[in-house]
């Protein structure tokens, strides 16, 4: 099974801004675009993307799960980033294209079709270090990707990191800057202590892994840090509290510090977990912090977890009654 990500759609939608306004999308080769050296993207990383799936129900139907929140995060994340801005609906009609053309390929669940959509500023100006692109690209690509589980949902080993992720302002934009500044300190938790992801917890501020967000799910409580700037507000994360509502749980979105996270993580039955697009909810069986380890709960994938997961793929699956309305009918 080829790597997750690794294999894509021949074909891919675009549209481009120039002089002022943005051309009408056309199906283009996936991997056709021309881009000049001195593209704003390629030195001052005017770029932000996102991740969404769809999915193939037992009738044969597409489905895409909460497109419109990835779409208005998106625009949100080009705003920040000073990219032109479109319409939401301009992209969705681009995203409903696309999944249509190549419905075909989504595979059946546990599979599914990653969707990317991607905006870059394109304007050839290497003198623009501290003003926008004037010119961008929007393009959407598609990969259909396998059991992300293959194997089993083996519990994670996290190590706890003092540093931030990146600028605390830019945490909520899904831009590549925050992944390339993440990329050393996980490069380093693998090869010093085996950890399959970093936790960032700059002052002992519990705030997310690399590429998820992080839930302490204690009794009937489920503990994750509230909204703010510093990181990505994930889709998976707000699903995840809609459904732990529905059962009837306490969701405590606030403050979440390291010292108050190892002293409940250690108690029996708790339970911790990253959640997002990819990884739908992972356990964490292990917590790793200035030398120490630390067992959640049993160390193994908590019986909550594998609810909650069970829950939001049965909705994604078309197993389970749609109640929140968070599917899209593709064909
Ligand atoms: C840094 C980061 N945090 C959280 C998430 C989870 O977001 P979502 O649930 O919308 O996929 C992701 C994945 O997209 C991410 O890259």
């Amino acid at each position: 099974m080829a790597a997750f990500g690794t294999v894509f759609t021949p074909e891919m939608i675009i549209s481009r801004f120039n002089d002022n306004s943005w051309s009408t999308p056309e199906m283009v080769a996936s991997d056709s675009i021309k881009l000049h050296p001195g593209a704003h993207v390629l030195h001052y990383s005017s770029t932000c993307f996102e991740g969404l799936k769809a999915f193939r129900h037992a009738d044969g139907g597409v489905y895409m799960f909460r497109m419109e929140k990835n779409v208005a995060r998106l625009q949100q994340s080009s705003k920040l980033l000073a990219l032109p801005q479109f319409e939401a609906a301009m992209l969705s009609q681009m995203i409903l294209d696309m999944v249509k053309r190549f419905a075909a390929d989504v595979p059946t669940p546990p599979g599914s079709m990653y969707i990317r959509p991607t905006h870059i500023g394109t304007e050839a100006s290497i003198g623009k270090a501290a003003a926008p692109s004037l010119e961008s690209l929007l393009y959407v690509l598609l990969s259909p990707v396998g059991d992300y589980f293959a194997g089993g949902s083996k519990a994670l080993r996290l190590l706890l990191e003092d540093n931030a992720r990146c600028a605390s302002h830019m945490g909520m934009v899904k831009s590549g800057g925050n992944y390339a500044s993440a990329l050393q300190p996980i490069m380093q938790a693998r090869a010093t202590v085996q950890a399959d992801q970093v936790l960032f917890c700059p002052n002992g501020d519990v705030q997310e892994t690399g590429a998820a967000n992080f839930l302490l799910i204690d009794g009937n409580e489920i503990i994750t840090k509230a909204l703010d700037s510093s990181f990505l507000h994930g889709i998976t994360r707000d699903s995840i509290l809609t459904l732990a509502r529905d059962r009837g749980m306490v969701v405590s979105e606030r403050e979440l510090t390291v010292d108050e996270l190892l002293e409940r993580a250690q108690k029996p039955g708790a339970e911790a977990a990253l959640s997002g697009t990819a990884a739908v909810l992972t356990p964490v069986g292990t917590l790793i912090h200035a030398g120490k380890e630390y067992t959640v709960g049993s160390g193994g994938a908590g019986t909550t977890t594998n609810a909650l997961r069970q829950a939001l793929n049965d909705i994604q699956w078309g197993k389970a009654e749609d109640k929140h309305s968070w599917l899209t009918k593709v064909c």
